[in-house]
């Protein structure tokens, strides 16, 4: 077991997948129950990486009874929302603090650069901490006028309370590891809830050495537990669980459904973060020098796995030619690799099963008449590389252009007027986000104003920020994660009136 630990890696990551990883509930750091592990694979060259204890349905059981009792009964909910900050900001430091570890667990797990997710994974899941700290202390209820038309000449006061909502599941995927795991816990720690997080079953590592800074760092036991295991089992336990206030969920538009089947039996309260199919369009009075870079790292960051992938790029006719040469150009630089060789600017996809799921759309792409000008396979036979492909000759009516398929393929397609463009942008079932690229200030925010998308881009992609809300319109989800729009989503309002009378 594990790959040959070359002098590359970091010597503390090394010992931390040497052993099996274990899963933290209460406060503890145990096997599971069946005694079961799984494998975690290093998508550069498909071989295992670390095993991990697989959780299922007595782990979750145990993990959420921690969690109520630390809801319940633990000094978590007798803390002050200071000393609530103060351990999600002393979290922030200690992560920082391990910014080369964990962009190496990050890189070995998911397969992403080195360099990537030490610039940006770990510092904006840091970052995202420490906004959420300073929530920690704001999150405030109004005093209300009421005038009570049927009992003339009474006096109330009334006002309300903002409560954390209890105990919280959390379902998390293997796109942004880390990141996926702050935007959860941070808005969950400050609203002082308590939670079961469940990493994705392809990248669990990043959470589980976050969990033993959650501990290092003075969490109360119970506060937050995690449990790793496959989402048929310990995912479906957790949102099917009938003493989980709350489910929080960022994965497929498929099984987001099945989340809220699942939380249906005790109407527990959800929220989804789910795919798209976002459209970038590039107007031909765009500064072509920002948007045409600008457009091939809307797909091909992250190697495309990005829920917000600016996959359908819609040019105007007049600059179609230039542009989608100009994008299929910065494609063919894209240098692919090991995450952790420094050349790399672009590694392997997540697992063999999105290697075949990527392929099988291009191949459904190609049987449908679209053609890659550049790209359009697996590159070479170790590991899980697809080329950064750009398609053409596409019609809105494929597959290609239909459905999420979270790889670094982009289909390209021209329009001839900005009345035409936004019907077609909007025709999709999903509405996470879109971008739009032109030099004229009024068309851009009409242009946005009409897009139905949670994020609009102008003359940018892949922007975040702790501060700005993410989130989708139709099926991409359901409410907001980041900014103060995600302290609604792990608070209840409590209506409190007090009759004045004398
Ligand atoms: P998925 O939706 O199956 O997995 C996401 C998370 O949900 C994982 O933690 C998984 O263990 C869990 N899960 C799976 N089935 C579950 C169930 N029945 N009950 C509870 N939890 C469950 O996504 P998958 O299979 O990894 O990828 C498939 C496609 O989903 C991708 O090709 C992509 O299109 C989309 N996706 C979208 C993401 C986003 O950020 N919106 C992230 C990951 C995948
Ligand atoms: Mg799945």
């Amino acid at each position: 077991m594990g790959i040959a630990v070359s002098p590359q890696i970091h010597p503390q990551v090394a010992d931390f997948i040497e052993k099996p990883r274990k899963m933290l509930i209460n406060g503890n750091w145990v096997s599971a129950a069946s005694g079961k592990t799984f494998p975690t694979y290093n998508p550069a060259t498909g071989e295992v990486l670390a095993q991990v204890a697989e959780g299922d349905r007595e782990d979750i059981e145990q993990a959420v009874k921690a969690a109520r009792k630390a809801f319940d009964h633990g000094p978590w909910r007798k803390m002050t929302a200071s000393e609530r900050g103060r351990l999600i900001w002393k979290l922030a430091d200690l992560l920082e603090a391990h910014t080369e570890e964990f962009g190496y667990i990050e890189s070995l797990d998911n397969g992403k650069p080195l360099g990537i997710a030490k610039a940006a994974d770990v510092p904006l899941a840091a970052d995202l901490f420490r906004y959420m700290a300073g929530w920690a202390t704001k999150i405030e209820g109004n005093t209300i006028p009421i005038s009570v038309p049927y009992t003339p000449g009474a006096k109330y006061l009334a006002y309300t309370l903002r409560e954390p909502v209890g105990v919280v599941g959390q379902i998390i995927p293997w796109n942004f590891p880390l990141l996926m795991a702050a935007w959860k816990l941070g808005p969950a720690l400050a609203t002082g809830c308590t939670v079961v997080l469940k990493p994705a079953e392809q990248t669990p590592l990043s959470a589980l050495r976050l969990g033993e800074l959650i501990m290092e760092a003075g969490f109360p036991e119970g506060v937050v537990n995690i449990v790793p295991g496959y989402g048929e089992t310990a995912g479906a336990a957790l949102a099917a669980h009938p003493d989980v206030d709350k489910v929080a969920f960022t994965g497929s538009t498929e099984v987001g459904k099945l989340i809220v089947h699942a939380a249906a039996g005790n109407l527990k309260k959800v929220s989804l973060e789910l795919g798209g199919k976002s459209p970038n369009v590039v107007f031909k009075d765009a500064d072509l020098d920002a948007a045409i870079p600008g457009s091939a790292s809307a797909i091909f960051f992250n190697h495309g796995q990005c829920c917000c992938a600016g996959s359908r790029l819609y040019v105007e006719k007049s600059i179609y030619d230039r542009v989608v040469e100009g994008v299929a150009e910065q494609a063919r630089k894209i240098r692919l690799g090991s995450g952790l060789d420094p050349e790399t600017q672009m590694g392997p996809l997540v697992s063999k099963e999105q290697l075949d799921r990527v392929c099988g759309y291009l191949e459904a792409g190609f049987s449908e008449g679209a053609k890659a000008i550049t790209g359009g396979h697996q590159s070479g036979n170790k590991g899980y590389f697809v080329e950064p492909t750009v398609l053409v000759n596409t019609q809105e009516n494929m597959k290609v252009v239909k459905e999420e398929i979270f790889g670094p393929v982009v289909a390209a397609m021209p329009f001839s007027d900005p009345e035409e463009i936004l019907p077609r942008a909007n025709d999709s079932t999903y509405g996470l986000a879109a971008a739009v690229w032109t030099r004229d200030i009024n068309k851009a925010h009409r242009v946005a104003e009409q897009l139905r998308a949670g994020t609009v881009w102008i003359n940018c992609y892949n922007i975040f920020d702790a501060a700005l809300p993410f989130g989708g319109y139709k099926q991409s989800g359901w409410g907001r994660e980041m900014g103060h729009d995600v302290l609604n989503l792990y608070t209840q309002t409590k209506a409190v009136c007090a009759n004045l009378a004398a």
